[in-house]
């Protein structure tokens, strides 16, 4: 059994309150780009192996599939084991829930391959356990989210723009992040939702109402990554913003030459990635879509 998993971007991040639990109330919408891990899942008699292409990427308990799949059995009391094969495209700790996106397929294929009867609640729980926007890559696409990342309203979003995506090779922790954050008094929802499904066309008032609350802390440390953002800018991006807690950097443009323009610009900054308008993710191997 093989499927795509497809990475996100958030089209606006707002960090809202610190919770008694320690987490944080965030506003934001995930929108699914193409650029996608590939997993493969074969039955094994009892244990859960995981190998990899990338070499940097840990295949002991802490990997985010392996966690899903024990997960699984400990709930369900499965005994089968599976071998999972992952082709790693979505750089590693980048903003753009390549883990997530990852875990949640594992969740998803191994409910299919071991024959789980596990309820839609019991599997978003699991998810939720694995990390706050796991949840979302159950179904994908694009959604707004709040609480953890994890009340998620899916909606339709005909996405008009190229999506040209760069993460360059800096690390930003996402707990460090939220840690550096200091957020003393509760901010405001500012309605990502609406600003995209009413304004969607334009996108001056689209960059006036999304924001990512993470770009001032983050730029501070990594000023290199306000770099790209703003190289976005000048090379006529209508929107350019950070996604996640870093350090990747996306830009919008309904300009075909300037997305062609930007992605030549970003060669040599980190890995780039280009998404098309209109793009909507297929877990088929669809050339159509790769
Ligand atoms: O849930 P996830 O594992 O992705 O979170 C990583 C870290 O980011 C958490 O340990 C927490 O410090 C922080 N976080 C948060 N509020 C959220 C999501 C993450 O404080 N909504």
């Amino acid at each position: 059994m093989t499927t795509r998993a497809y990475a996100k971007i958030n089209l606006g991040l707002r960090i809202l309150r610190k919770r008694p639990d320690g987490y944080h109330d965030i506003e934001t919408v995930y929108h699914q780009v193409n650029l996608f891990d590939e997993l493969e899942f074969r039955l094994h008699e009892r244990d859960v192996l995981l190998t990899s292409d990338y070499p940097a990427m840990p295949a002991d308990h802490s990997n985010l599939c392996i966690k899903a799949a024990s997960l699984l059995r400990d709930l369900t009391g499965m005994t089968d084991g599976v071998e999972i094969r992952l082709v790693k495209n979505i750089p590693l700790g980048s903003g753009l829930g390549g883990g997530s996106a990852d875990a949640a397929a594992t969740l998803i294929s191994l409910i299919k391959l071991w024959n789980l009867d596990i309820t839609a609640n019991e599997l978003h729980t699991l998810a939720l356990t694995l990390g706050s926007d796991v949840p979302f890559f159950l179904n994908g696409g694009s959604a707004y989210a709040t609480s953890r990342g994890e009340i998620l309203e899916p909606f339709s979003l005909s996405f008009p723009y190229w999506i040209i995506l760069v993460t360059p090779p800096v690390h930003v922790s996402t707990a460090w992040a939220y840690k550096n954050l200091k957020r003393d008094e509760p901010a405001e929802l500012l309605g990502f939702k609406s600003a995209l499904v009413g304004h969607l066309h334009d996108p001056t008032v689209l960059s006036k109402t999304l924001v990512n609350d993470f770009e001032p802390v983050v730029f501070k440390a990594h000023p290199e990554i306000k770099k790209i953002r703003d190289l976005f800018h000048e090379g006529g991006a209508e929107l350019s913003m950070m996604s996640g807690s870093g350090a990747s950097i996306y830009a919008l443009t309904r300009s075909e030459t300037v997305a062609k323009n930007l992605s030549q610009a970003a060669e040599g900054l980190g890995r780039v990635s280009v998404t098309r308008p209109f793009f909507s993710p297929s877990k088929q191997k669809d050339p159509e879509h790769s």
